[in-house]
């Protein structure tokens, strides 16, 4: 049952352009189900927390930077083979080499502010949902 679940978030870029209504329904109209919703701003500190694995990385101040800038949409999502059949909606990290009808394809900037985040593996779906939601609230 639990890899029927992953977790995801909308980053700020594509909230404040306006366009959470419109990837929810590319989301829900792929067969996922809402199994838990929220807005919220993460802190500087909870970003880093959320991002740790890419610390060594030269992109993730910048990530940091950009993922606290403002409102985001986290989400937990039901489907089955929920985390593998979410990276194929969403396509390849930057929006230039995503295939045609991915959402990032339709909806990044570039590769930094690339409209959505998607969990990488089931462990990490729990982890990260965990994070955000006590398990009484994922439905
Ligand atoms: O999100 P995804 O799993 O596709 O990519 P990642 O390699 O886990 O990187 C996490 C996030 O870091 C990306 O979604 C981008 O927002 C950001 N990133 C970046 O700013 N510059 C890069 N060269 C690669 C990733
Ligand atoms: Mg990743």
């Amino acid at each position: 049952m639990d890899s029927d679940i992953t977790f995801s978030i909308i980053k700020p870029d594509a909230v404040s352009k306006g366009y959470t209504g419109q990837i929810l329904t590319r989301i829900t109209g792929s067969g996922f189900t809402i199994a838990a919703l929220r807005m919220v701003r993460l802190t500087r500190q909870q970003a880093e927390e959320f991002y740790y694995v890419h610390r060594e990385r030269g992109f993730y101040r910048g990530l940091v930077e950009f993922m606290s800038s403002g409102p985001v949409i986290v989400m937990v999502l039901r489907k089955a083979d929920a985390v593998d059949e979410f990276r194929k909606l969403i396509g390849s990290t930057d929006p230039a080499t995503a295939d045609r009808g991915t959402i990032r394809a339709e909806f990044a900037t570039d590769v930094q502010k690339n409209a959505v985040h998607g969990a990488d593996s089931p462990e990490n779906a729990r982890r990260e949902a965990s994070f955000f939601f006590p398990a009484i609230e994922i439905f």
